[in-house]
C-alpha cells in the first residue's frame, strides 16, 4: 500500500486545510453506497481493485468492512474512514454504516463531515432510511449533493424524482447534468454548464466511454450519435429543466436550499468522474465547523483541537485495543502533540495516532483539518470528548437518539463473568448501543437499549467473539425512552421505570406512546426529554 497522504504534506495549514474534502455517503440500503464508494476510491488510486471495498455474498476480503459478521451478513456496520488523493485534493470519506438498525452511529459519524453524499435508487427514488439521514445533515446544516444512480435500470419519470426530493425532503432539486436515455437507452450525461457530452456505450466486456463538446442542445452532431427518440425526448426534457429549475449558486448550497443532482451508473462506472470533478469544486473544505454559539470555528488560525466521534473496540484481534476516532477541526496535528482533554481536564499526549484502511493501520505523523485519525484508546476518550492545545473549543455536541428497543443481558457462563463485565462496558463505550441500570426493572441485570434489534445480534456475537462471554439477551417489553434532569428525579413515582444510564443520568422507559402521554398528563410538573440532559 502506497504512504498515506496525511504524511506527504508539509504545506501550510491553510493550502492543506483548503484542498481538504471531509464527506459521508448517506443512502437507504442497496442503493449503490458501496459500489459508488468503491469507483470513488478507484479514481483516487487508492485500491487497486475493484470490489474491495465490500465482502458481500462470496466476494474477496473487504477494505472498510471487516468484521466477521459484516462478512457473513453482507452488510456494513462499522464506519472507517478512508482518504485517498484525487486531483490535487485530499478526500477523506466516512464510511457509514448501511443498515438501518445502525442509524445512530451513522448518525454520529455525519457530524464529522462537512458534505454528505446522498445516493438514490432512480428506481425507486427517496427511501425511508435516506429521509432520516437526510434531516441529521440539514439539522446539522451540512449540505448535500445527490447522486441518482441505476440509470442503466427502469427508472422513475425524472421529474417525478427530482418533485420527489423537493416534497419530501425539502430542498430545492438542481440537476447539474442531464442524462440521454434511461434505463436500456441510457446512453449520456450532459454537463448543463459546460455543453460537454460524456456518452455512455454498454458492451459485453463493460461500458465504454468518450466524451465531446456541443454547442448545445441544438447542436446537429447529437442527432447522428443518437437514437432519433431518445435524443428528442433529451431535448425536451432539457428545455424544461433550462426553463423552469434555477441554477445552482453556492451559497443555496451551502445554506442547504438546494441539492445539486448528478445522474449516472455506479456500477457501470458512469458519470463518477463527471461527478468527482464537479464534487471537488462545489464541496465546501473544512472551514465550517459549527459552535455551540452558532458561529464557525476557524480551523486555520486556531492552535490544533479535534472530537472523537467514534470509539471502536478491538479494530484488530492481535492487537485487541481500542480505537477513538478524532475528526481534526482546526490547526495541525503533530504525533506526540501534548493536549487538553476538556472533559478530563487534564493534559493528555497523542502519541499512537494512525490512519485506517480496512484492517490496515498506518502511523500518522501530521493532519490537518478535515482529517481523522484514529487514536489508542486506553479508556481516555469517550464519544463526544474534544482536545485541543489551548483552549477548548465550545463545538456543537454530537446527537444522541434515544433508543426504542430493550433488552436485559445476562452473562450465561459464571467463569467468564469478568470478561463478560469488561465487554459490556467496553462495547457501550463505542457507543453502539445504550447501557442502563436499574433498581426496579430487569430483575438487576443491565438493561441495553438499541435502536434496532440487529444491534442486539452484533452486541451478543461481539462478547462471545471478542471477549468470549456467552450471554443470554432477553427482549424487554418498553419501546419508548426519555430522559430526565437531576431536579426532577425526586418527583418520579415508584411505579415508574425508572433507569440510569452510563453517565450517571435517569431516564424513563414507557410501553407505548400512549402510556408516556398518560404519564405526563399525571406528572406535568417532570420534564420529558428526548435528549440526555448535559451534565
Ligand atoms: P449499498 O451499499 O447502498 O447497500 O448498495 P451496494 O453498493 O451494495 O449495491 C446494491 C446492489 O445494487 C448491488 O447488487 C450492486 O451491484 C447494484 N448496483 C449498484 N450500482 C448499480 C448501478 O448503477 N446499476 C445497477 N444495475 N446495479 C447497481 P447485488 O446484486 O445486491 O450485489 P452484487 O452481487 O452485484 O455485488
Amino acid at each position: 500500500m502506497s504512504e498515506p497522504v496525511i504524511q506527504k504534506s508539509n504545506q501550510s495549514i491553510e493550502e492543506e486545510t483548503r484542498r481538504r474534502r471531509t464527506f459521508a455517503i448517506i443512502a437507504h440500503p442497496d442503493a449503490g453506497k458501496t459500489t459508488l464508494t468503491e469507483k470513488l476510491l478507484l479514481y483516487g488510486g487508492a485500491i487497486q481493485l475493484a470490489g474491495a471495498v465490500k465482502a458481500r455474498k462470496n466476494r474477496k476480503a473487504a477494505t472498510s468492512d471487516w468484521m466477521e459478521m459484516e462478512k457473513e451478513k453482507g452488510i456494513s456496520i462499522t464506519s472507517a474512514a478512508l482518504q485517498f488523493e484525487y486531483n490535487g485534493h485530499v478526500l477523506n470519506l466516512l464510511d457509514t454504516p448501511g443498515h438501518e438498525d445502525f442509524s445512530e452511529d451513522t448518525y454520529r459519524t455525519l457530524i464529522a463531515a462537512d458534505t454528505a453524499v446522498m445516493v438514490l435508487d432512480a428506481g425507486k427514488g427517496v427511501e425511508p432510511q435516506t429521509i432520516k439521514l437526510f434531516k441529521v445533515c440539514r439539522d446539522r446544516g451540512i449540505p448535500i449533493v445527490t447522486f441518482i444512480n441505476k440509470m442503466d435500470r427502469p427508472t422513475k419519470n425524472l421529474f417525478v424524482l427530482l418533485d420527489e426530493i423537493e416534497k419530501v425532503l425539502g430542498i430545492s432539486a438542481v440537476p447539474m447534468v442531464w442524462p440521454i436515455g434511461t434505463g436500456v437507452d441510457f446512453s449520456g450525461v450532459y454537463s448543463r454548464k459546460d455543453k460537454k457530452i460524456l456518452t455512455y456505450d454498454k458492451t459485453p466486456g463493460g461500458s465504454q466511454k468518450s466524451a465531446f463538446q456541443t454547442s448545445g442542445i441544438n447542436d446537429p452532431e447529437l442527432d447522428s450519435r443518437f437514437e432519433d427518440w431518445v435524443i428528442k425526448t433529451f431535448r425536451e426534457e432539457l428545455e424544461l429543466v433550462e426553463g423552469g429549475i434555477s441554477e445552482f449558486r453556492e451559497e443555496d448550497f451551502l445554506d442547504s436550499k438546494i441539492t445539486p443532482v448528478f445522474f449516472g451508473s455506479a456500477v457501470n462506472n458512469f458519470g463518477i468522474q463527471l461527478f468527482l470533478d464537479e464534487f471537488i469544486k462545489i464541496a465546501p473544505p473544512p472551514l465550517f465547523f459549527p459552535l455551540k454559539d452558532g458561529s464557525r470555528l476557524d480551523p486555520i488560525h486556531t492552535p490544533f483541537s479535534g472530537f472523537i466521534f467514534k470509539v471502536q473496540a478491538n479494530m484488530n484481534r492481535q492487537h485487541r485495543d481500542r480505537i477513538a476516532f478524532l475528526r481534526v477541526t482546526s490547526g495541525k496535528f503533530e504525533r506526540g502533540l501534548n493536549v487538553l482533554h476538556g472533559r478530563l481536564g487534564k493534559s493528555v499526549k497523542l502519541s499512537s495516532s494512525f490512519a485506517f484502511f480496512g484492517q490496515d493501520r498506518n502511523t500518522v505523523d501530521e493532519a490537518y483539518p478535515g482529517d481523522i485519525i484514529g487514536l489508542v484508546n486506553p479508556g481516555t476518550y469517550a464519544i463526544g470528548d474534544i482536545v485541543a492545545t489551548s483552549k477548548v473549543p465550545d463545538l456543537k455536541g454530537l446527537p444522541v437518539f434515544a433508543p426504542e428497543l430493550f433488552a436485559t443481558i445476562s452473562s450465561s457462563d459464571t467463569a467468564s463473568m469478568k470478561s463478560f463485565r469488561k465487554g459490556i462496558d467496553q462495547l457501550a463505550e463505542e457507543g453502539i448501543l445504550h447501557l442502563f441500570s436499574s433498581q426496579t426493572i430487569g430483575g438487576g441485570l443491565p438493561i441495553i437499549g438499541a435502536m434496532g434489534q440487529l444491534q442486539f445480534e452484533v452486541f451478543k456475537r461481539r462478547l462471545m467473539d471478542e471477549y468470549n462471554a456467552p450471554s443470554t439477551i432477553t427482549v424487554l417489553p418498553y419501546v419508548i425512552s426519555c430522559w430526565i434532569g437531576r431536579e426532577d428525579l425526586a418527583k418520579v413515582p415508584s411505579s415508574a421505570n425508572l433507569v440510569t444510564d452510563r453517565g450517571g443520568r435517569a431516564a424513563l422507559l414507557f410501553d407505548t406512546e400512549w402510556d408516556k402521554g398518560y404519564f405526563q398528563k399525571k406528572n406535568p410538573e417532570i420534564t420529558l426529554l428526548d435528549y440526555p440532559p448535559i451534565a
